[in-house]
C-alpha cells in the first residue's frame, strides 16, 4: 500500500510515540494516537505537544487535522489497519532484562478488540524488547487475546517488530532520515506494508531495508547500541591515555584515528560518560542476554565498568584543579559550575544523566551551581538539594564577551554568576 489510505494507530504517546504520530500526519496519513495517560491525550487534543522535542509542536499544529487521540482501544483498533506499539519497556535492575509488562498489556487490549472485529489487522511492536519476546510471549498473548493466529490470511493477524533508531533531541529528524529500516516480520504481507509506509515517510534514497525473523531484529537492536557504547568508551579510554602523556592531545589523536574508514569519526571523541534511557540499559541487556545463553560478555561488561569510571575520573580532575589552584588556602570552598544537566542537548531527559551524577558527587567537596535551559525541573528531582539551580555561571565573566553575555542573560531574566 503506497498511498496514504493506510489508517494507523499509535499506542503510547511519549517521547517516541508523539513524534511518530506527528511524522505520519505530516506525510498525509490519518493517525489515531492512544495513551493511558489522559494528560498526554488532552494536551494533544488541544494541539499541544505532550513532550519536549524539536519540531514536534510545529508539526502538531500544522497537521492537527490528520491527528485524532483517544484513551479508547476499541476506537483506535477498530478504526485503523495497522497499530504501532511504543510503550515503555523498563529494565529490571537485578537482571538487566527489559520488562514486557506494558507491551503485553497493550497487546492484550488490542487482541480483545481484534477478537470482536471481523477484519485483518497488523500489529507492529516498536518498543525495545528482549530477544525471544516477539516469537514467544508477545505472539502467544496476541493469539490468545484475539482468538486468531498470527499470519497473513484474512482471518489472521500480521505481527512485526520494527524498532526505531532515533536520538532524543532529534527524534523527528531521525524518523524522517533513517539510515536503514529494520523489520522483523511474521509474514511477507506485513513486511511489505511497513516497507511501503517508510518509502512514503522517509526522505533517504536508496533506503536500505533489512527484513528478517524476529530474533535477528531483537539481537540487532541491542547490538547496535552496545557497539556504540563500546566506541564511546574506547574514545574515553584514549582520552585519558593522552591526558596522562605530556604533549599528547586526545582530540588530535582521535580525529586521526577516526579518519581510517575502518574506524570512522562518529562517537569517537573523548568526553563524558554515555548516559540516557537507552545506551546504558541496552549495553547491560546485551551482557545479561549473553550470560543467559553462556556466551562471553566480557567486552560489554568492561564497557559498563569503564563508563562508570569516567565519573570518578572527572571528579579526580576537579580535585586536582582545586588542589593546584587553591591548595594553599584550604578554608576556601570552591565553586563548580555545570552547564547542561540532561544526558544530552535539546532534551529535558535526565535518566542516567552523567551531569546529575557528577553534581551529586561534587557537592561533597564543592559548592555546585548547575544550569540547563530545558532539564532544570527534572534535574532538581535527581540532584542533591544542595546543588544550586536556576543560575548561569559565566566563566570568564569579566572579559569583553563574558561581560556582554552576562548583561544579556540578566536582561533575559536569568540569575547570573560571573567567575573570572
Ligand atoms: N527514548 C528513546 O530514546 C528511545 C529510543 C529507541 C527506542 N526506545 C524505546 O521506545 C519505547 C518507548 O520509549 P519512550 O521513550 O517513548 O517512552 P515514554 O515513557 O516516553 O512513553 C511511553 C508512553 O506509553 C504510555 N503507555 C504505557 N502503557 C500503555 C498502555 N498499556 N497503553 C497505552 N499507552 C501506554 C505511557 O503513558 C507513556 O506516555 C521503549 O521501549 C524504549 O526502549 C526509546
Amino acid at each position: 500500500m503506497g498511498d496514504t489510505s493506510l489508517r494507523i494507530s499509535v499506542i503510547g504517546l511519549g517521547k517516541l510515540g508523539s513524534p511518530m504520530i506527528a511524522v505520519f500526519a505530516s506525510k498525509g496519513y490519518h493517525v489515531i494516537g492512544l495513551d493511558v495517560n489522559k494528560e498526554f491525550v488532552d494536551a494533544l487534543e488541544r494541539g499541544e505537544a505532550p513532550v519536549s522535542e524539536p519540531q514536534l509542536q510545529e508539526l502538531i499544529i500544522q497537521y492537527k487535522a490528520n491527528i485524532e487521540v483517544t484513551i479508547c482501544y476499541e476506537k483506535a483498533i477498530s478504526e485503523t489497519d495497522m497499530t504501532m506499539i511504543i510503550v515503555p519497556t523498563p529494565s529490571d535492575p537485578n537482571t538487566g532484562f527489559f520488562s514486557n509488562d506494558y507491551v503485553l498489556s497493550a497487546i492484550k487490549a488490542i487482541g480483545e478488540v481484534i477478537k470482536s472485529c471481523n477484519k485483518y489487522h497488523q500489529v507492529v511492536v516498536t518498543s525495545t524488547v528482549m530477544p525471544g519476546s516477539m516469537d514467544g510471549i508477545i505472539r502467544d498473548t496476541l493469539e490468545s487475546s484475539s482468538g486468531r493466529k498470527v499470519g497473513c490470511q484474512d482471518n489472521e493477524i500480521g505481527l512485526a517488530y520494527n524498532p526505531e533508531f532515533i536520538a532524543l533531541g532529534q527524534v523527528i529528524r531521525d524518523m524522517l532520515n533513517p539510515d536503514f529500516i529494520l523489520i522483523g516480520e511474521s509474514d511477507k504481507h506485513i513486511g511489505d506494508a511497513l516497507e511501503a509506509l517508510y518509502l512514503k515517510t522517509a526522505a533517504k534514497r536508496p533506503l536500505p531495508f533489512h527484513r528478517m525473523n524476529f530474533v535477528n531484529v531483537e539481537i540487532t537492536e541491542i547490538s547496535i547500541n552496545t557497539y556504540v557504547t563500546t566506541k564511546i568508551t574506547y574514545a574515553n579510554m584514549l582520552s585519558e591515555l593522552c591526558e596522562n602523556l605530556p604533549g599528547a592531545d586526545a582530540d588530535i589523536v582521535s580525529a586521526a584515528v577516526g579518519s581510517d574508514s575502518r574506524v570512522g569519526n562518529k562517537y569517537l571523541k573523548g568526553a563524558l560518560a554515555y548516559g540516557g534511557p537507552c545506551f546504558p540499559r541496552d549495553n547491560r541487556a546485551f551482557a545479561a542476554l549473553a550470560k543467559s545463553v553462556f556466551a562471553n560478555a566480557l567486552l560489554a561488561e568492561a564497557t559498563d565498568q569503564l563508563n562508570n569510571y569516567q565519573i570518578e575520573r572527572l571528579l579526580r580532575i576537579c580535585g586536582q584543579i582545586a588542589e593546584f589552584s587553591f591548595g594553599d588556602v584550604p578554608q576556601i570552598k570552591l565553586k563548580v559550575g555545570i552547564l547542561g544537566l540532561s544526558y544530552k542537548p535539546d532534551t529535558p531527559v535526565v535518566e542516567c544523566s552523567v551531569a546529575c551524577a557528577l553534581a551529586n558527587k561534587l557537592i561533597c567537596n564543592f559548592d555546585v551551581f548547575a544550569y540547563d535551559s530545558l532539564a532544570m525541573p527534572s534535574a532538581s528531582q535527581m540532584c542533591d538539594k544542595r546543588v544550586q539551580m536556576r543560575r548561569i555561571l559565566v566563566a570568564g565573566g569579566a572579559g569583553f564577551i563574558g561581560s556582554h553575555l552576562a548583561c544579556r542573560l540578566l536582561e533575559d531574566g536569568h540569575d547570573v554568576i560571573c567567575d573570572d
